[in-house]
């Protein structure tokens, strides 16, 4: 079976790994530091935290803009859950916004019709590696004094008029988990170029010690160890050769694949990073999808759905009264969407088999 999603990790990640057990220092030692150095560095940020996932790191960051109880904050509608749980967590109100059919990202035209005077902040996803709007989304942030929370977690290494995503908003917020373009297992970074927020952000992660046993604020464990940050430091050197190839990959399938079906869209301004492949299928494709999915598992391509429900359509949200016909768009795609292998470890072959077997649906 071709897995949909697969790590790439081997010898600097082990040799990395290795040094920090022969080392004792398991916490609290170089390698973070290392790692949050070479992270702000990548993504040109002045700061760099890390922490023990990417709901974390959005978690932190809406504490450390001081997002609380009666506070709205702007999320997209397709996305992965955390997204709007992160604001949940502040006892704060997500309110979903509809997103671009083409790219999948929040649509900036929506966003205006949702902000109230309680809005306080937007989360914009880049999306299966795809960055968002972000210079709309930027400017309608400054017209109304909103914070700006980029969820990078599909999209390390994508940018935006040539400038590395994680850099545009008062925060960006990562994960590594295993599936993604790089890991650390689990794992999460905020970057940030604002002082205060960075400081805080330290707080948060470390007990909200000032110094050591003098706690100043209400802080929690949410450190990263320095195992997590080995393979992170390895990892983030072959990020954009990892990338290279899921791009690669991307185009390769973009090019021969020629059933009815919709390859990804990607605006001219942007650099894709492909976390996902997520084609769509409409009236016009021979096979319904889960009969799709079938059809591939049976030759041997693993496929998911990303994802299956808009978020304000998920039990979690429809108990808590959110209106059920809302952000059409988001809703369409998750009855249409369905994502192939693209990541770095999908050979040649693979690629040739995935079209054929695709080009020969009937
Ligand atoms: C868009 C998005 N945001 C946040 C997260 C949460 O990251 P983690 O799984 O590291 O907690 C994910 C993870 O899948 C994600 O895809």
């Amino acid at each position: 079976m071709i897995p949909i999603a697969r790590p790439q990790v081997g010898d600097p990640e082990i040799e990395n790994v290795v040094h920090v057990l022969r080392s004792g220092m398991l916490a609290g030692g170089r390698f973070v530091n290392d790692f949050e150095g070479a992270f702000a560095d990548y993504t040109g940020t002045t700061y760099a935290v890390a922490t023990t996932s990417g709901t974390v790191a959005l978690d932190i960051a809406l504490k450390a803009l001081g997002i609380e109880n009666g506070d709205e904050v702007v999320v997209p509608d397709f996305t992965f859950n955390a997204t709007a749980n992160a604001v949940l967590f502040q006892d704060a109100k997500p309110v979903f916004t509809d997103v671009e059919r083409d790219t999948f990202c929040i649509d900036p035209n929506d966003v205006l019709e949702k902000i109230s005077p309680r809005t306080k902040a937007i989360i914009g996803v880049h999306l299966f590696g795809h960055p968002f709007e972000l210079s709309a989304i930027q400017d309608i942030c400054e017209d109304h004094q909103l914070a700006l929370i980029e969820d990078c977690a599909q999209a390390h290494g994508a940018e935006y008029t040539g400038r590395t995503v994680g850099s545009f908003g008062t925060v960006g917020c990562f994960s590594f988990y295993a599936t993604k373009n790089m890991t650390t297992g689990e794992g999460g970074m905020v970057t940030t170029d604002d002082p205060e927020i960075g400081e805080r952000l330290r707080l948060l992660i470390n007990h909200g010690q000032s110094r050591k046993y003098s706690h100043t604020t209400l802080g929690y464990n949410y450190r990263m160890t320095d195992i997590q940050a080995a393979i992170g430091v390895a990892q983030l050197g072959r990020l954009d050769e990892f990338n290279r190839k899921r791009i690669g990959n991307a185009e390769y399938l973009n090019s021969h694949l020629d059933a009815p079906l919709k390859t990804p869209y990607k605006k001219d301004n942007i650099k894709h990073v492909y976390h996902q492949y997520v084609i769509k299928i409409g009236e016009e494709f021979p096979m319904m999808r889960d009969e799709f999915i079938r059809y591939l598992s049976d030759n041997g391509i693993g496929s998911a759905v990303h994802y299956p429900l808009p978020v304000h359509r998920q039990p979690l949200y429809q108990e808590m009264g959110y209106e059920r016909d809302q952000c059409r768009c988001a809703t369409r795609l998750s009855e249409t969407v369905i994502s192939l292998p693209v990541h770095p470890l999908v050979t040649d072959g693979d690629l040739k088999h995935i079209c054929s077997i695709i080009n020969g649906v009937s």
